[in-house]
């Protein structure tokens, strides 16, 4: 056979894509102007999708961007992050040390572990879960790299692309705008992706512009045929070659090589023959061909598809036991009979073509060729996932070092976020099977891998784990791990079991263990009422003094003095506890549980500054660390802190943050926290409306049958019926509300008053004595506690259930109360209505003057209601109005107001943007909304605009 002696493929003229072309430059133009855009050139095999993207490369290499390329390889999909370190690792290395450095600081930072060469995951305190902090990370190295040069990021291939860049790649569509960023990838229909999911999220994705290729009409077929066999064809065969390959350039130009190979008359009758084959021309030219090719290139070209799309030709000669030198000449050879395009790296004509010499392989010797592609990989220094891909494809045969390769390169992909990868290669090393020895390990690592992605599947594995023989530390650990995926299931029974019994078999050689789990039991059982006396039983058997240190110590501390808050008896131990549980440090360093149910020990107690400064430190780590989880939950658990204290605005916008990130994110019991805080927020706004939809959201979301969601909704729920003056639906809320805490232990009204919102729903409905029974009680409760506040919330709610005179002290005694308390809130609310209370009375200039102070201070919160209320009683007692004036501050929405507060803070925009998880575009947005609302012309002006109180007096 005679090599065809045609141009080399790339480098023929395009036909019929001026109007791609045409596309494609106009929105790298737009990029390099800031209008960053995803765009994906969708199309079958051979249509002409890598032709448009090298096109575009080129184009934008002119236009002065710096081009990142990537290409993904069928054999890859098992590597995570593979197509994100081809984008960037050439760039990093070619980068100078200084470069580099400016490059990955700030959030970019974040997904240093992903480039450091076998290293692990060496943040000191990563999060939990990195899967997030990667995405982030990578966002701003792209972000950076932009910054700096326009930047087309060129995929090719993405139908094999990993899942972990897949879903990175949806992260950053989100984020282009404003960057000169573009990103150009190459797919097959998503039918034949690896992953189909994530790419038809892509294709579908009304953020990604599409452009999709089609078939060459008469006029390129045409030209391509008298191009390839000399002479112009007549229509008739034109019009058979279209039907033949419906246009497309690949199949098209193969079907000419035959008719020129077999030198066959275009206009005879065997012309039909040939093209009747169709697409599978291809196939076919590649098995006639192989079958002319001398052994040694049969087997270098076999051992190259085998390794896949782009292979160094040392490898496919080592595999093929070639020496360099044969191989160097075998491999020119391959190239001029068209099988390859370049000898080194060895790189396919067409993927198409690669893949129809890897089917001819025997199945049994693919396997094996894949073991030792993957032997010789690592042997070169390659990383255990890049491996993996072989391993992937091999048959299962007990093998060990199988099963380890896959275990480490599943080690790496979960430390570095990628869940789904890594699951898929420890079911695939279960499969193997592992040594007997190893069985243990490779469950607990599945399930655990499992953990992140499907519970029930989780579950499967850590019971079978359980079942096995390990020592002592190892099946504690896993009690702890499977009963925390039982619990997620909604097992709560056997989660409780589980822990319960691995404690009853421990021997008492082990005591930070045996506190670990402890603290998981009491933890696993209390939230469940059936539970609750075995983790009061567990509690009360704790040796306080003989706690040995640790996290387990830790969290025990932190339990007992949540249990004390619950209990409600003792605030000085309760305290006490708390601050003991945090001396060593490690419950606010690794954003521990314990932590969050201590800061609201302490919200409880009434040291709202002290929570509020823990919170603040805290959550500044966490956004450093990319930790956007445990930043969720921290803005959620401030914006009670700032509900309470009164700060209503910086509520909204700690509300207004929770809510994005526990979206964003998908953590539904943060989400359910969040949304109930803002209907408390709104309420005290004097946004019903919103109230009312909050609430509506919140009984839409299937709330845990756990207590303090219960409480959550029967308590936002309650306040809002009560103000839509809907008193019943208000006490059959707050009723229940306290059966909710009651069947957790909790008594205590500073947790939660249900008792006195009760107490006014009975008022309303004009049932004086009931209320007043209720608000005695909570009042007894209260004074126990001895947290003003709590005291005064009792008070207000006895007061004005109680008759004229008597209710009158009792509702100056509760200002009295409020007064001491950091509870600005409810210490205008009380001032308002004692006020109210004396007016009625008659008494008004003592009236005048708690409403004036009430008044005030409901303006400094922005209570609008309270104000408005306060007013009227004002005018009630022939008094005038106050004149209330905005400072503008008040018109900013929460982002606004958050992000103006940063930048007042001398934060510069990008790194406001990588704190807060969103992009400078935002930032910029949201800042030029605040000068305008403000009337501010620069950046200097922010700081003293924002310290005045959103309501000032004339
Ligand atoms: N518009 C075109 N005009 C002429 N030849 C083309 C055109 N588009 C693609 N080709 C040729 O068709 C073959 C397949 O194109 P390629 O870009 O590799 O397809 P894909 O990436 O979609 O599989 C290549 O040989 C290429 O040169
Ligand atoms: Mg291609």
């Amino acid at each position: 056979m005679t090599p065809s002696s045609a141009l080399p493929s790339a480098e023929r003229p395009l036909l019929e894509r001026d109007a791609e072309l045409a596309a494609l430059e106009a929105l790298i133009e737009a990029a390099a102007h800031g209008d960053g855009r995803l765009v994906i050139v969708q199309g079958s095999a051979g249509i002409g999708k890598t032709r448009l993207l090298t096109v575009a490369r080129t184009f934008a290499a002119g236009a002065g961007f710096r081009v990142l390329m990537a290409r993904a390889g069928e054999l890859e999909s098992a590597f995570p992050f593979g197509i994100v370190r081809q984008l960037f690792e050439p760039a990093l290395a070619r980068a100078g040390a200084d470069d580099r450095l400016e490059l990955m600081t700030g959030a970019a930072e974040l997904a240093t572990p992903l480039f450091a060469p076998n290293a692990g995951f060496e943040a000191p305190y990563p999060p939990a879960e990195p899967s997030f902090s990667i995405l982030h990370g990578l966002y701003w190295v792209a972000a950076n790299l932009a910054l700096r040069q326009p930047t087309l990021l060129a995929i090719d291939d993405l139908h094999w692309a990993d899942e972990p860049s897949l879903s990175w790649i949806a992260y950053l569509a989100r984020r282009l705008d404003g960057l000169p960023l573009i990103v150009v990838a190459a797919t097959r229909p998503p039918e034949q992706a690896t992953v189909p999911g994530p790419v038809t999220e892509l294709i579908t994705d009304p953020l990604a512009t599409v452009i999709r290729p089609s078939g060459l009409g008469s006029e390129a077929t045409a030209i391509l045929s008298s191009e390839r066999l000399g002479t112009h064809p007549d229509d008739e065969f034109v019009e058979a070659l279209q039907r033949a390959t419906g246009g497309n350039p690949l199949y098209l130009t193969a079907l000419l090589d035959s008719v020129a190979a077999e030198h066959i008359d275009p206009s005879s009758g065997e012309a039909e023959r040939v093209l009747a084959v169709g697409p599978q021309v291809v196939s076919r030219q590649v098995e006639q061909r192989l079958a002319q090719l001398a052994p040694q290139a049969r087997a270098l070209v076999e051992c190259a598809a085998a390794l896949g799309g782009e292979t160094p030709l040392e490898h496919a000669a080592a595999l093929a036991k070639l020496d360099l030198v044969d191989a160097a000449s075998t491999a020119s050879a391959l190239v001029r009979f068209e099988f390859l395009r370049s000898e080194n790296p060895i790189e396919f004509r067409h993927p198409v073509v690669r893949s129809s010499i890897y089917e001819t392989i025997p199945l049994g010797l693919r396997s094996t060729m894949h073991r030792r592609a993957a032997e010789l990989l690592l042997g070169r220094g390659s990383r255990p996932e890049k491996a993996s891909g072989h391993l992937l494809a091999t048959f299962p045969a007990g093998d060990s070092f199988v099963s380890d390769t896959l275990r480490a390169a599943a080690r790496r992909a979960l430390e570095h976020g990628a869940a789904t990868p890594a699951v898929n290669l420890l079911r695939r090393a279960l499969d193997e099977p592992p040594a007997d020895d190893e069985l243990f390990a490779v469950l607990v690592e599945l399930g655990s891998a499992e953990q992140l992605v499907s519970g029930t599947d989780a579950v499967k594995h850590l019971a079978t784990a359980f079942g096995l023989p390990a020592d002592q530390g190892s099946h504690a650990a896993l009690a702890i791990r499977y009963s925390r995926a039982l619990w997620l299931v909604e097992r709560f029974e056997e989660a409780v079991r589980v822990v319960h019994d691995s404690l009853d078999e421990l021997d008492s050689a082990a005591p930070p263990l045996r506190e670990e789990l402890t603290a998981e039991l009491i933890g696993a059982s209390w939230a469940d009422e059936r539970f609750y006396d075995l983790a009061v039983t567990r509690l009360a058997e704790i040796d306080e003094a003989g706690l040995v240190g640790g996290v387990g110590t830790d969290r025990l501390l932190a339990l007992l003095s949540d249990f004390e808050v619950r209990r409600g008896r003792d605030r000085q131990r309760a305290v006490a506890l708390a601050e003991r549980s945090l001396e060593s440090g490690t419950l606010i360093r690794e954003r521990d549980l314990g932590f969050f149910s201590v800061s609201a020990v302490f919200i409880v107690a009434g040291d709202l500054e002290r929570v509020g400064s823990m919170l603040d430190g805290t959550l500044l780590e966490a956004r450093r660390h990319g930790d956007a989880v445990s930043a969720a939950k921290l803005v959620t658990l401030r914006s009670l802190v700032e509900l309470l204290r009164g700060n209503l605005a910086a509520a909204e916008s700690d509300v207004d943050e929770g809510l994005e990130l526990s979206s964003l994110l998908t953590i539904e019991s943060t989400r359910f926290a969040c949304t109930a805080r803002s209907v408390r927020i709104a309420l005290e706004r004097g946004d019903t409306d919103a109230a009312a939809d909050l609430v509506a959201t919140l009984e839409r979301t299937k709330p845990q049958p756990t207590a303090p969601q219960e409480i959550l909704l029967r308590d936002a729920r309650g306040r809002l019926a009560l103000l839509q003056r809907h008193p019943d639906a208000a006490l059959a809320d707050f009723l229940a509300c306290g059966l909710a805490a009651r069947s957790a232990g909790i008594e205590n009204p500073a947790y939660i008053p249900w008792r006195s919102q009760a107490a006014l729903a009975l008022r309303a409905l004009g049932r004086l004595e009931e209320a007043r029974d209720h608000a005695s009680i909570e009042l007894e409760l209260a004074k126990i506690w001895g947290e003003p506040r709590a005291i005064g919330a009792a008070l207000l709610a006895l007061g004005l259930s109680a008759e004229a005179e008597e209710g009158i002290d009792l509702l100056r005694a509760a200002t009295e109360a409020t007064a001491q308390s950091q509870f600005h809130l409810e210490h205008a609310r009380t001032l308002i209505e004692l006020g109210a209370a004396l007016r009625r009375f008659n008494k008004r200039s003592e009236a005048r003057q708690n409403l004036l102070e009430g008044l005030d201070l409901a303006h400094v919160c922005g209570a609008a209601p309270l104000v408005l209320r306060a007013n009227d009683e004002l005018a009630a007692t022939g008094a005038h109005r106050r004149t209330v004036l905005y400072t503008g501050v008040e018109a900013l929405t929460a982002s606004e107001r958050r992000v103006a507060q940063m930048a007042a803070e001398d934060t510069s925009n990008k790194d406001i943007a990588q704190a807060l998880f969103v992009t400078v575009k935002t930032v910029e947005m949201h800042l030029s909304r605040v000068y305008r609302k403000l009337g501010l012309s620069s950046r200097t002006q922010l700081a003293d605009a924002l310290s005045q109180p959103a309501l000032k007096h004339p």
